[in-house]
């Protein structure tokens, strides 16, 4: 621009209508010339203050050394020109900041695309816990054979858990039984409070809950969760699992009963493993016996190559649950009539029986929640 704007006109010989004219072309010219070098938010902001601020922008400069120092017969053709070369100025800054702010936008966008074509975020998925996994595979073996599989509650009354099994209040039994009793709120509301209830310590309730509810026939199992006041170690936790099993029916034998338990035995942990049943005592079954199979780690010797194997101890064999024929005494408490029904029961402890076949030495690592241990059992 050969103009000045730090100077008056007259100091530029500008001193016609027409000069004028030219003057102000020139200025808006290079006003267009700037504004096309402009393509992003800092370039505009700096050509904003350049040509408007208020201090020292051009247009100011304008208005203080043209428009002010101009002679008067020059003042009006200065003031229309001015006027026309600020409205031009406006309307071109208008557009070019549109234009930016359309541009950053799309930039924006750009950046916030969604990419379709890229590989998902891949979110790893669960498995089954293996307490789970080992009741299906129990589950599967009864319903082979004709079992149904019911759930009942873990919050239960001392008549389900104990009376009604034959066992009462002062028996010796309860004492590794009574165990957590829940502290209940004041009866309310003119209901009279449900008495006494506790987590229960075994899943055999469910054998009085099913008989009340049906006749003989009977088949089912009851996997579960059961509580007991024990010291956590590596064989003991206060929570644990059970499978419950009973068969009752007209004509049941104890043979029935131990080609059952063989039958499930040999398909939980394979056809070479060996049983033996002991005499043992339940208040609920009679005669009631305890059940073991052939150690599975030393296949019933008893030693192992580096001398007496750790998991037996040594005995070859391995205690897995009780079971018995179920007690006629239970028949009293569902309205059975012991003359015309027999039956047998059996309490699996899941937890055993899934460290032994997964060779886990420690109960513990079921409640601990560890994905180490858990990715294991996929
Ligand atoms: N409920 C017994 C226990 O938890 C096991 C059992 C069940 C025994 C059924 C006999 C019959 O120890």
């Amino acid at each position: 621009m050969n103009i000045s704007v730090e100077k008056t006109l007259a100091e530029q010989s500008i001193l016609t209508a027409e000069q004028v004219v030219a003057a102000f072309a020139e200025v808006r010219a290079q006003a267009e010339t700037d504004l096309r070098g402009v393509s992003n938010e800092k370039q505009f902001e700096e050509f904003r203050n350049h040509w408007l601020g208020r201090k020292s922008g051009v247009v100011t400069k304008i208005t203080d050394n043209w428009l002010k120092q101009a002679p008067t017969d020059l003042k009006k053709s200065v003031g229309q020109e001015f006027n026309k070369f600020k409205t031009a100025l406006e309307a071109l800054i208008e557009e070019r900041r549109v234009g930016i702010e359309a541009g950053a936008e799309e930039a924006a966008s750009a950046k916030d695309r969604v990419d379709l074509s890229l590989p998902g975020v891949m979110r790893a998925l669960g498995s089954r816990h293996l307490i789970r996994q080992v009741f299906q595979e129990i589950e599967d073996i009864f319903f082979s054979i004709g079992f149904s599989v019911v759930e009942g509650p873990e919050i239960e009354t001392p008549y389900y858990n104990f009376e009604a099994l034959n066992i009462p209040e002062f028996h010796p039994v309860r004492d590794d039984m009574d165990t957590f009793y829940m502290e209940l709120p004041p009866s309310s509301g003119g209901k009279a409070a449900p008495g006494q209830l506790l987590l229960r310590t075994h899943t055999s309730p469910m054998q009085i809950r099913t008989m009340e509810k049906q006749k003989p026939p009977v088949r089912v199992i009851v996997p579960g969760r059961v509580y007991r006041r024990d010291n956590p170690d590596a064989t003991h936790s206060f929570a644990f699992h059970q499978v419950e099993g009973l068969a009752v029916d007209t004509d049941i034998t104890f043979c029935d009963f131990t080609g059952t338990i063989e039958y499930f035995v040999k398909q939980f942990f394979g056809p070479s493993v060996k049983t033996r049943f002991r005499p043992s005592y339940f208040p609920f079954t009679e005669p009631s016996v305890e059940f073991d199979v052939s150690c599975v780690f030393c296949g019933g010797s008893g030693t192992t190559s580096s001398g007496t194997c750790g998991k037996c101890k040594g005995a070859g064999w391995i205690e897995l649950f009780g079971a018995g024929m179920v007690d006629p005494a239970v028949y009293g408490f569902v309205g059975y009539d012991p003359k015309k029904v027999s039956g047998f029961a059996f309490g699996i402890g899941i937890d055993r029986l899934a460290m032994l076949k997964y060779g886990i030495d420690d109960i513990q690592a079921f409640f601990q929640n560890d994905v180490r241990f858990l990715k294991q059992f996929p």
